[in-house]
């Protein structure tokens, strides 16, 4: 065997390491110089065919270049690895001073605002909020209010008759045509005194510049013993002032009819209609916004509650319709077009929420 040229082999791999590109070239220079078939380790096989003294200093001088190259590839991985986080730096670099941007801010629909107005009012005489769900039964909806079957109240309502397994109409359940059925639940799992609002979506078969499918109303109930058709109107008077943000609004309470009530009345508010713009105060004008009532001795007996120890008086009013008298909302339908420039231009400030402290409308 010829004598090994160590420098040789040395200055060959070290030329192989400083010129490896990337990270994987640079392994696989290690692996030619220090793997197991790699180019030391083949040459220190080799030591066996030399002489003793040959054997001693080639070996040395072979063990050398073995730490030369690993110290070699310590200091190229370094560099390569430092270049590849320079160059990603550089590929994700963020302009921090460039402008946002532009986003738009969302605005609280009409009718939301309208009734966190309604339940700040209510909530401040004391009356708290209670819901029930959008499907309901025969029972809750007509029959315990007093609208048995064959009652012409319920071709009143335009009825939504849902549809049993079979596609066929189910008589049995109903989407609510008001929210008159919260009364009878929160009678029927709750001890009087009640005193609670009920405000939810409604529906009716109806479409015109006033009416739609799905609207909103509020329900108030108040049952105690001695509760008479003064509180109704003290309560009503209340709102429509707090509400309207009008001293004394002038009401009108005239005699209707309603199965669950008696007497009933439906109310007006005074208003001025003057040159096509609608003011509501002290005119020679009413307009209606809500029916109302001493609820029914037989609604009570279908609730489970004693009407000759208890009675007590509800209303119900369309949020819609009070929402487009406040804020001069002129055609129905716009509420349910979701046009995000009715609703920027109508829409309200989300986090100013409505407080009768800091004033309802922000
Ligand atoms: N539920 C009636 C309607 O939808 C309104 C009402 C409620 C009237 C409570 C009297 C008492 O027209």
């Amino acid at each position: 065997m010829t004598a090994i040229d160590v420098e040789a082999l040395k200055s060959e791999l070290l030329e192989e390491v400083s010129s490896a590109a990337d990270l994987a070239a640079l392994d696989s220079a290690r692996v030619g110089a220090l793997g197991k078939k790699g180019k030391i380790t083949a040459a220190m096989k080799g030591l066996g065919g030399l002489s003793p003294e040959e054997r001693k200093t080639t070996g040395q001088a072979l063990n050398a270049v073995k730490d030369a190259v690993a110290e070699a590839i310590d200091a190229r991985k370094a560099d390569l690895e430092a270049a590849a986080l320079q160059q990603q730096l550089e590929s994700e670099r963020l302009d921090v001073s460039l402008p946002v941007r532009p986003e738009s801010r969302g605005k609280l629909h009409p009718i939301s605002q309208t009734m966190d107005e309604i339940v700040a009012i209510f909530g401040a005489m004391g009356l708290s909020v209670r819901e029930g769900p959008n499907i309901e039964d025969d029972f809750h909806n007509f029959t315990a209010l007093n609208i048995p079957a064959e009652h012409p109240a319920r071709q009143m309502m335009d009825t939504f008759y849902l549809q049993d397994e079979n596609g066929n109409p189910d008589f049995e359940k109903v989407l609510r045509t008001h929210t008159s059925p919260v009364q009878v639940r929160t009678m029927q799992s709750e001890e009087p005194p009640i005193r609670i609002i009920a405000p939810g979506r409604t529906y009716r078969s109806d479409y015109d510049a006033t009416h739609t499918p799905m609207f909103h109303q509020v329900e108030g109930l108040v049952i105690d013993k001695h509760i008479t058709f003064g509180h109704l109107k003290g309560c009503l008077q209340e709102f429509c002032d707090a509400y309207f943000e009008v001293e004394n609004v002038p009401l009108r309470f005239r005699p209707s009819y309603f199965p669950f009530t008696e007497p009933s009345a439906e109310v007006d508010i005074g208003c001025s209609r003057e040159g096509g713009e609608l003011k509501i105060g002290h005119y020679d004008d009413w307009l209606e916004i809500l029916g109302c009532g001493m609820v029914h001795p037989k609604v009570l007996q279908h609730c489970g509650i004693d009407p000759e120890e208890y009675q007590g008086f509800a209303f119900g009013m369309g949020i819609e319709r009070i929402a487009m008298l406040k804020y001069g909302i002129p055609d129905l339908r716009t509420f349910y077009e979701a046009d995000i420039r009715w609703l920027k231009h109508y829409g309200f400030v989300p986090l100013e929420v409505a407080s009768l402290e800091r004033g309802l409308t922000p």
